[in-house]
């Protein structure tokens, strides 16, 4: 049986992590491709709320088995305690694999990180601080450590050496901060490394023979194709690829082993951090959609920026990956507006735009054009079926499905397992 990649369609938090737990329900393994600690991916189940940052988000399904892939960057104190925490509440973790090919995240990178925003003064990124992007840019150069150093204690005595001594130059020379003490993070690494140790594999090789003997594989992606190194809206992106090709790549399995791209979209749009966001609403209408939606991000609790539906990024995303099906989350939200937007294109100068242009000052003074829809100002988060929702959430839909050029498969009209409806099986 061949692979289903789970994707954010837009900036993030789209509400990956509940569907992955919903399809994980019949899958044998989940594989995380992309991203590190910056992610945080909420899953609901009758045991509480869980909050993933680097564990796949099929954990909570026993029978499933969770991998982290080669194209993760691993935070290993953040990684322990998650896992710890888990244990604390009863989830098993001890079958999960990690790869032994993915990158670790120093706390040098996450002094760079903080440092590099300092230094862009009023023109930040909005990173999570997490150090994922200077992670990703030593990976890059190959100057990262990687999970198998952890293996060979002298190998990673001498590697982390050579790579300290030069980090701590530019932190001291160029930042004026005061350098990382080697010997302590050191033992650090050798005692997450023991914690971690049995889960150590190749874990491209467990993915493919998975796939070989007919497993149903899932591939979970952090963040948003929004956001996507490539074709996000550069600089202001993250440092890996939240694409369907990056899913592949970060997971290892190959592009013909796929057989569907799950987009998963809200129903209108937020963002965390610096960019252009042309169909963003800096009014009482963005206020009571982050307060319905309690949209502030899961790790930095920073309030996410929030606006209507953007059809112009969504279906460049949707096209560029392949979307075959999509997941409309949040649905429940827009429950209480008489009428919603959809931003169709944007009008910047004398042209208007119908994708997001690489050079982001054609966005500045950018203006939405909307495309108005009634709204069903009902409560859809006792719906099940498709047939319960109002015919205006069904135009809705429609319209969004025209936008995309695919179906909207599932709708999500509250944060519960059980909220979610499967138009397939209604
Ligand atoms: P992810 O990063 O894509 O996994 O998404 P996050 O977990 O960061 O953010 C999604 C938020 O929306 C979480 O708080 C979820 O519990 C919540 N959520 C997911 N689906 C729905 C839905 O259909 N309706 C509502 N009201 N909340 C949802
Ligand atoms: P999940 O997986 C939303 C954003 C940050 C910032 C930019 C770069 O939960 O959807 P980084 O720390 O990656 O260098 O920050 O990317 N960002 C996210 N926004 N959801 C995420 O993850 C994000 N991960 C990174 O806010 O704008
Ligand atoms: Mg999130």
């Amino acid at each position: 049986m061949p692979a289903t990649i789970i994707m954010g369609g837009q900036w993030g938090d789209e509400g990956k992590g509940k569907l992955t737990d919903a399809l994980a329900g019949t899958a044998d393994l989940v594989v995380r491709a992309n991203g590190g600690s910056n992610a945080g991916h909420t899953v609901q189940t009758d045991q509480g709320t869980f909050k993933l940052r680097l564990i796949p988000s099929g954990i909570l399904n026993p029978d499933c088995r969770s991998v982290i892939g080669a194209g993760v960057v691993i935070d290993l104190a953040t990684l322990v305690s998650e896992l710890r925490e888990l244990n604390a509440r009863g989830v098993d973790t001890s079958r999960m694999v990690i790869s032994d090919r993915a990158h670790l995240v120093l706390p040098y990178h996450q002094r760079l990180d903080r440092l590099e925003e300092l230094r862009r003064e009023g023109d930040e990124i909005g990173t999570t601080l997490n150090g994922n992007g200077p992670a990703y840019a030593d990976k890059a150069s190959r100057h990262g450590l990687r999970v198998c150093d952890l293996t060979r204690p002298d190998l990673l005595r001498r590697k982390l050496a050579t790579e300290l001594d030069s980090r701590n130059q530019l932190l001291v020379r160029l930042f004026n901060d005061p350098p990382i003490e080697f010997e302590p993070l050191y033992r650090d690494l050798l005692d997450w490394g023991e914690q971690i140790g049995p889960m150590i594999a190749p874990a491209e090789v467990l993915v493919q023979d998975a796939l070989a003997a007919g497993a149903n594989v899932i591939v979970e992606c952090a963040q948003g194709a929004m956001l996507d190194i490539d074709y996000g809206t550069y600089p202001y992106v993250t440092s890996s690829s939240p694409t369907a090709a990056g899913a592949c790549q970060g997971s290892g399995v190959a592009p013909s082993q796929v057989s569907r791209v799950l987009g998963v979209y809200k129903a209108y749009s937020t963002r965390v951090g610096g960019g252009p966001m042309p169909a963003e609403l800096n009014d009482a209408t963005g206020e009571t959609i982050r307060r319905r939606g309690k949209e502030w991000g899961v790790n930095t609790g920073r309030p996410r920026r929030t606006g209507w539906f953007d059809a112009v990024a969504a279906r460049q995303t949707s096209r560029l990956n392949g979307v075959s099906e999509v997941a409309l989350t949040l649905v429940d939200v827009l429950d209480v507006f008489p009428r919603i937007n959809v931003c169709t294109g944007y009008r910047a100068g004398q042209s208007i735009l119908s994708h997001v242009p690489a050079l982001l000052d054609t966005l500045d003074d950018a203006s939405p054009i909307w495309e108005h829809l009634p709204g069903w100002e009902a409560d859809t988060t006792a719906a099940r079926a498709f047939a319960d929702l109002p015919r205006a959430v069904h135009r809705y839909v429609e319209a969004i499905e025209a936008r995309l050029g695919a179906p909207v498969r599932y709708i999500g009209v509250g944060p519960a397992r059980d909220q979610l409806i499967d138009r397939t099986v209604s």
